[in-house]
């Protein structure tokens, strides 16, 4: 298993090329499932969970061919399910990326059939899918859990009123993708604003489908016999672009963040700026300058467009060095603050009471051998080593793999230190 080797200290200057957003592509990516015509989809980031999807998608009988790549190393895929003959996502693909279960409304609204593996608990938490599982059964589908998997069986889906108990985006995904095939209209309440969804749903547009409100909490899905085929470029990668930012926060520096919208993060620019990044937004992305310690900022994570949970162990790192005290409250996972323990080891102050971490900023942390435990917390350890004296080791790397795209190389080129390493533990 590799493991990143970062020697800290140095300021980042430079560009940096986003990717495609790894939360639409995925989606999207599930959404050619919708038809027979085939969907070509450009800036797609070459990534593990990327490449999980595409096993699965190529196991149902999808072909899933790279036509190309773009300069900056995204792939153009094109999609074509004109011979899916396997309906079920089994546990092996399901247990390493939980984003599988995307799968299930589109194969349910095309084929009247599904058996997706019940994906399991996650180091973050519990994560059910209950609401997924309710809002197909309001639109006519027949669902039982049988050793541990989702079997889904309906006619054409019908539409419905579906107000969902939480705000959840792959939820909200899964059943705005049913819906496009359903006899008559569904109206989605309560459904995620993320801008991840509009991705999707104005993919979804592009292939045929009758969408309003997407972006809003009121989502209305008119159903139609089927949809054809389309050419369709995934977002920006708000989440790569936040992260990079938080980096330049903690180091210093400067650092333009290319072909990020800066709309589509404002909770994270806002957070940012008041911890004292100096932030310019232009039409081709977003500058991060910073010429001093950052300023403690309290953060509490919700759905969009409140800050994002995805964003919640980078923050904490550029809290862990900042003057004064931030609280970082996490309302969305039980258990996401497991990168504490290792920042700890850095030499972080963070103190953990239920759903709050308290973050006293220290002036300088120091390197150690830390492991990463989920994708996000590595990225909170990766910023963590960038500012700490001496060299951090952060093992099992590959949670980072799943989600960034050559983040040590994006590094490196903005003046960074960061060695990838084979064979850690
Ligand atoms: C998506 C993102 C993930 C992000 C998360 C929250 C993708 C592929 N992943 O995950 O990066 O961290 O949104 O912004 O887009 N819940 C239930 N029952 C359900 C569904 C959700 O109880 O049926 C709960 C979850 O346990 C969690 C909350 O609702 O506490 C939000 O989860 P959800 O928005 O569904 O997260 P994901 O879509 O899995």
């Amino acid at each position: 298993m590799d493991r990143f080797q970062i020697q800290g200290g140095n300021a980042l200057r430079g560009t940096v090329r986003i990717s495609g957003a790894k939360n639409a592509a995925l989606p999207i990516l599930c959404a050619g499932l919708l038809s027979k015509e085939p969907l070509v989809v450009h800036n797609v980031p070459p990534l593990r969970d990327v490449a999980t999807m595409r096993r699965l998608l190529e196991g149902m009988g999808m072909a899933c061919e790279r036509h190309g790549q773009s300069l900056d190393g995204q792939d153009t895929l094109a999609l074509r399910a004109d011979k899916v003959d396997n309906l079920e996502a089994p546990y092996e693909l399901v247990k390493t990326m939980r984003a599988s279960v995307l799968v299930l409304g589109p194969m349910l609204a095309r084929f009247g059939e599904a058996t997706v593996s019940l994906p399991g608990g996650c180091a973050i938490g519990q994560r059910p899918v209950d609401q997924h599982i309710k809002g197909l059964q309001a639109m006519g589908a027949q669902i039982e859990i049988d050793h541990g998997y989702i079997r889904a069986r309906s006619g054409r889906l019908k539409g419905a009123r579906i107000t969902t108990d939480m705000v959840t985006v792959t939820g909200t995904e899964n059943l705005m993708m049913a819906a496009c095939l359903a006899q008559g209209t569904t109206v989605l309440e309560n459904a995620a604003c993320e801008p991840e969804v509009v991705d999707l749903a104005n993919c979804l547009v592009a292939m045929g489908a009758r969408i309003q409100g997407a972006g809003t909490d009121r989502i209305v899905i008119e159903g139609v016999e089927s949809l054809h085929g389309a050419d369709y470029t995934v977002m920006p990668d708000r989440i790569e672009a936040g992260t990079f930012l938080c980096a330049v926060a903690a180091t210093g520096g400067e650092v333009f963040a290319q072909g990020v919208r800066a709309d589509q993060m404002r909770a994270t620019l806002d957070k940012l700026q008041e911890g004292g990044l100096q932030i310019e937004e232009t039409a081709e992305g977003i500058w991060g300058r910073a010429d001093r310690r950052p300023k403690a900022v309290n953060v509490r994570t919700a759905p969009y467009p409140v800050f994002a949970t995805d964003m919640q162990a980078q923050i904490m790192a550029v809290n862990s060095i900042a003057q004064g005290t931030g609280l970082v409250v996490e309302t969305i996972f039980e258990n996401r603050f497991m990168h504490v323990q290792e920042m700890r080891r850095l030499g972080a102050q963070i103190e953990i009471d239920g759903h709050t971490a308290v973050v006293k900023g220290v002036e300088r942390l120091t390197g150690a051998r830390v492991m990463a435990t989920d994708l996000r917390a590595s990225a909170g350890l990766v910023i963590a080593g960038l500012v700490a004296d001496g060299v951090t080791d952060i093992d099992r790397i590959y949670h980072l793999d799943r989600g960034y795209d050559r983040m040590e190389e994006k590094l490196c080129s903005l003046g960074a230190q960061v060695t990838r390493v084979g064979g850690g533990k």
